[in-house]
């Protein structure tokens, strides 16, 4: 029998098909997309529209790989990008593109919740989370302020994949660990904050679906969907999930003691935890996870955004960027480059941009600019993981998933930065391996922890251990990046 994972990003949906017999992964497809081009600075958005015919187009192929064994399918299980506002009408129609978790376009809404709920301290203490630009929550309350109409008209509010398991299946539904990326979800309690939501609306209060654990079955496939794609009317749609949550289930990090950096277009660090963990200056964010745990997780916005930019400017192919960048010594003689471009999340700046810093005759050329946009990308994680070891969370080793992942030079550099070994996944699809397994999950194929033993393996030829003197040299680059950062931003010039 088949399980299938389907991870909806932002520069692409991808879709693989796990085995669940011999624990392969026997089919993939992936379909890219853009953002919608033309918006002011910080307003990063996309149709959702794009996103249902990229899984459409994704899952038709795997299953036409899968041939006349397509009856054999048993369930799906859904990733999306987290924190994305879908907003729907009495129709269900979607009203306006949907604004990404990259969207930096709400620092005032985030200010106004801030003043109104004690700053920063205040919103911790009320649901563990302070409330930031990425965030899905400024969101609705930017759209009221800037678009009265389209908030008048809104009957459902859902995030990304959310939209995707209703289109799927017909119902509207959100899980405890997507919907805690909203920034109205109180994390102990895995209850709405109603004084949050209040301040947005109260009529917003009706537009939230039902709300309830990521542990079971969202619906089944609809019957015209499963026409179309021959498969069997009792295809189930397991509660999904954000795709660090996601991410979480597919490289093993179901219990606590695993931590997974994810090298995607967004960075983020994570870890499961058996109970919230909430960090006092809010940088790690207190999720919960799609198995009814808890992920404290560090974002930063800047990760394949800035060595894919890189890479364009000196068209390169991926082999020629790693060589190039080998071909630089760690440090990148001096050269520091503040990968910032969409404005960042941690450290917040959402209105951010890139720095370059360092530059002589010999450094200035393309090589080292793109060693030190992958290095200085890293060091941020390499900041999010000095905020874990502050929170109690120090890892023996880190576990690498995501795009990036692939790259041997970058997995040195993470080694190097973080100070612990790394290692890669066999697949470096974790998202959408971990809904594969959620959907065996939901279908009682049996607990995360057994599921995740025979399912999920490290590639052990990708293993890199760190090295003391780069690793040093590290955590001196790293402070002149905090250095740099801070000045910038004093100066009000990041
Ligand atoms: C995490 C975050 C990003 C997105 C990327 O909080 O905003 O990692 O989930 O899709």
């Amino acid at each position: 029998m088949f399980y299938i994972g389907i991870d909806s990003g932002t520069q692409s949906t991808k879709a693989v098909v796990l085995d669940w017999e011999s624990g392969a992964i026997v089919a993939h497809e992936s379909k890219a997309y853009g953002l919608i081009g033309g918006l002011p600075a910080g307003h990063l958005e996309q149709d959702p529209a794009d996103w249902i015919e990229a899984v459409r187009f994704t899952l038709s192929s795997c299953l036409e790989q899968l041939g006349s064994r397509r009856s054999e399918v048993r369930g799906i299980g859904v990733s999306g990008q987290q924190h994305g506002l879908v907003v729907l009408d009495q129709n269900d129609d979607v009203i306006r593109p949907a604004k990404l978790w990259c969207d930096t376009s709400t620092v005032e809404q985030c200010d106004q919740f801030a003043a109104s709920f004690g700053g920063k301290d205040g919103l911790i203490a009320r649901s563990g989370n302070v409330i930031l630009p990425g965030y899905t929550i400024p969101k609705l309350l930017w759209l009221k302020q800037h678009e009265p109409d389209h908030f008048r008209r809104v009957r459902s509010v859902l995030l990304p994949h959310d939209y995707i398991n209703f289109w799927l299946t017909g119902i509207k539904r959100m899980e405890y660990g997507d919907a805690s990326g909203t920034g109205i979800l109180n994390v102990r309690t895995r209850e709405w904050d109603d004084e949050l939501i209040d301040f947005v609306d109260p009529s917003v209060r009706e537009m939230l679906p039902e709300l309830g654990s990521s542990n079971v079955v969202h619906g089944t496939i609809r019957p015209e969907l499963a026409a179309e794609w021959g498969i069997g009317n009792g295809v189930i749609v397991s509660a999904g999930g954000g795709d660090n949550m996601m991410g979480a289930i597919g490289t093993g990090n179901v219990s606590s003691g695993i931590i997974t950096a994810s090298f995607g277009t967004s960075g983020t660090l994570y870890g499961c935890s058996d109970k919230p963990i909430i960090d006092p200056v809010g940088e790690v964010a207190a999720f919960c996870d799609s198995t009814d745990h808890w992920l404290p997780l560090v974002c930063t916005m800047n990760v394949t955004v800035v060595t894919e930019q890189v890479r364009g400017w000196f068209g390169w192919d991926h082999s020629e960027m790693e060589r190039q960048i080998a071909s630089v010594v760690p440090g990148s003689e001096g050269v520091s480059f503040l990968p910032y471009l969409n404005g960042e999340r941690t450290p917040n700046l959402p209105n951010g941009s890139g720095v370059l810093h360092g530059l002589n005759p010999a450094s200035a050329t393309p090589a080292h600019l793109a060693r030190a946009a992958m290095e200085g990308a890293t060091l941020g994680l390499g900041y999010g993981l000095q905020r874990f070891a502050a929170l109690g969370l120090a890892p023996s080793e880190i576990r690498l998933t995501g795009g990036g992942s692939k790259s041997g030079v970058w997995r040195q550099i993470a080694a190097d930065v973080f100070g612990v070994p790394v290692v890669s996944l066999a697949t470096a699809e974790g998202a959408g391996l971990g809904g594969a397994i959620q959907a065996a999950y939901a279908d009682g194929k049996g607990g995360y922890q057994d599921l995740c033993d025979r399912l999920v393996s490290l590639d052990e030829s990708s293993r890199c251990e760190p090295d003391a003197g780069v690793s040093s040299l590290y955590q001196e680059k790293l402070k002149r990046q905090i250095i740099l950062t801070e000045t910038l931003k004093g100066a009000e010039l990041l």
